[in-house]
């Protein structure tokens, strides 16, 4: 549809594909009402709903579980084979150098609404740490500057919003002073937004004159990437590799040169690092290979003989659990955007808060009312001509925060933050007051100033001070 279209041609456009609702509450509302609404309407790629409300809402195919899935190979964590960890330790170096030569971004994944969390503001200015409390955003703030100390480089960050987050996710980081990263080494983009549509394919009104819209999925940054101008940026800065993490694991690695190294060197264009499953039923998706190809099945969709499957030392044989951590190349994102690429998209049903069309008024629906349309970033695994994939250990890189309370909470979170510390701690000497349980009895909080790996904490041992039961330790 033409950005230019004016009213009576967008409501010709709705109703030849039965959307003409939309316009229910137009002629109450003010005439700056009336032309953002209009806006809205022109906004959006309308072939494309119709296509995904047939397809995606109304008829929705079950999966068509592939024939030949097999577990995906990976790269293990801290092997004992003399020859891997020679090939790790020039991985290292590689990956070193890439960061030394300037030609790595970091890439945050910001746009999501956090809805499971419940937190009001964007995810990343949640209160994330154990001790001091901060925002998601300043631990990659710190990670990124103690990184670039170290290697004495420049690591562009790049942070994806949506535009319904955009503006406080700016404002906040301008509030902080970028957390002492320099500014010009900081840009923020959007990514699209689709309406949420009702069971019976009617999309969603917000309120009358506003669409009930939602962000179209992490997938949607690899278009993101290119269509604001992020990725050319990045190439204009000489960047070659994206390192590409979600929003909510304080403890992120946001950079890592043994796996940047190791993607670089096998000539990949999108790597994935995954964790061992502790269960079949643990809720990351599978990466597995679908016909040879790299491809990460949802954890619900892997038929449950597959998932059980063991082998013969009692593993899980699909075991390998995605966590969103990737490692991706520019010239495969500029690729699949010169090309033309289309993720597919997930359907999830949602209560979403909507104008009711027969009264105009606002309904807080208590069950599912409507379904999200959402692309994927693992969904172009399969597109990279190789991939691989590399095996991190679950404390030292792994507590996201996703639901308020329980699993993946801000508590296991922080409790995850401080087991991993004291794992740091220990080797060097320090003594770690434990409870009955054996978990630890202190909360710990490292800076990244302080260390970036747990050799870090060997040579600085002499500044901890005695660690006693309950006590709260901030190192920096
Ligand atoms: P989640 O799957 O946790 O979704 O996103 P969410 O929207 O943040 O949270 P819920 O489901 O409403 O509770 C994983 C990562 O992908 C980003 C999120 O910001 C988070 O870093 N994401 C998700 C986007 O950037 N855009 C999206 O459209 C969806």
């Amino acid at each position: 549809m033409s950005r230019h279209a004016n009213h009576t041609e967008l409501l010709q456009e709705l109703t030849a594909i039965g959307q003409e609702h939309l316009y229910a509450f137009y002629d109450r509302l003010a005439p700056n009402e009336k032309s953002e609404l209009d806006r809205q309407i022109a906004s959006m790629d309308w072939p494309l709903l119709a296509e995904l409300i047939r397809t995606v809402v109304l008829n929705p195919q079950p999966l068509a579980v592939p024939e030949n899935i097999e577990p995906a190979p990976y790269f293990q964590y801290a092997p004992h084979e003399p020859e891997l960890r020679e090939k790790y330790r020039q991985a290292r170096a590689i990956g070193e150098q890439l960061l030394r030569k300037n030609q790595v971004a970091a890439f945050v994944v910001a746009g999501g609404q956090g809805s499971r969390l419940g937190w009001d503001g964007p995810k990343g200015t949640f209160p994330a740490t154990p001790v001091k409390n901060k925002p998601l955003f300043q631990c990659f703030a710190e990670y990124l500057l103690a990184m670039q100390s170290r290697f004495n480089c420049a690591i562009p960050f790049y942070i994806m919003t949506s535009t319904a987050n955009h503006q406080p996710t700016v404002d906040f980081w301008a509030q902080h002073h970028y957390f002492g990263l320099p500014e010009s080494q900081i840009r923020f983009f959007s990514q699209d937004m689709l309406p949420a549509v009702s069971l019976d394919g009617k999309v969603l009104l917000e309120t009358p004159g506003s669409l009930a819209l939602s962000p179209n999925g992490h997938g949607g940054s690899l278009l993101a990437l290119y269509k604001s101008g992020a990725l050319a940026d990045m190439q204009k800065r000489g960047i070659t590799q994206i390192s590409y993490f979600q929003v909510d694991n304080p403890i992120v690695r946001c950079v890592d040169p043994l796996f940047l190294g190791l993607h670089e060197m096998e000539h990949s264009d999108m790597s994935s690092k995954i964790l061992p499953k502790v269960a079949s039923n643990e809720k990351l998706g599978n990466v597995c290979l679908v016909n040879g190809k790299m491809t990460v099945i949802e954890y619900s969709d892997l038929p449950e003989v597959l998932a059980e499957q063991r082998t013969a030392d009692g593993q899980l044989r699909f075991r390998a659990g995605s966590i969103a951590l990737h490692a991706i190349r520019c010239d495969f994102v500029q690729r699949l955007n010169d090309r033309g690429f289309a993720l597919p998209y997930h359907r999830a049903e949602k209560k979403v808060p909507c104008v009711d069309f027969a009264t105009g008024r606002t309904i807080k629906p208590e069950k599912p009312n409507a379904i999200k349309m959402e692309t994927f970033v693992f969904d172009a695994l399969p597109l990279a001509s190789s991939s691989i994939v590399y095996e991190t250990d679950r404390i030292d890189e792994f507590a996201p925060i996703k639901n308020a309370q329980g699993v993946d909470s801000i508590e296991s979170s922080r409790q995850i933050t401080t087991l991993r510390n004291s794992r740091w701690l220990e080797p060097a000497g320090i003594n770690i007051p434990r409870q009955a349980d054996g978990t630890p009895d202190c909360t710990i909080e490292i800076a990244a100033s302080f260390a970036l790996y747990p050799e870090d904490v060997k040579a600085k041992a002499a500044q901890v001070p005695p660690i006693n039961p309950g006590d709260q330790v901030y190192l920096q």
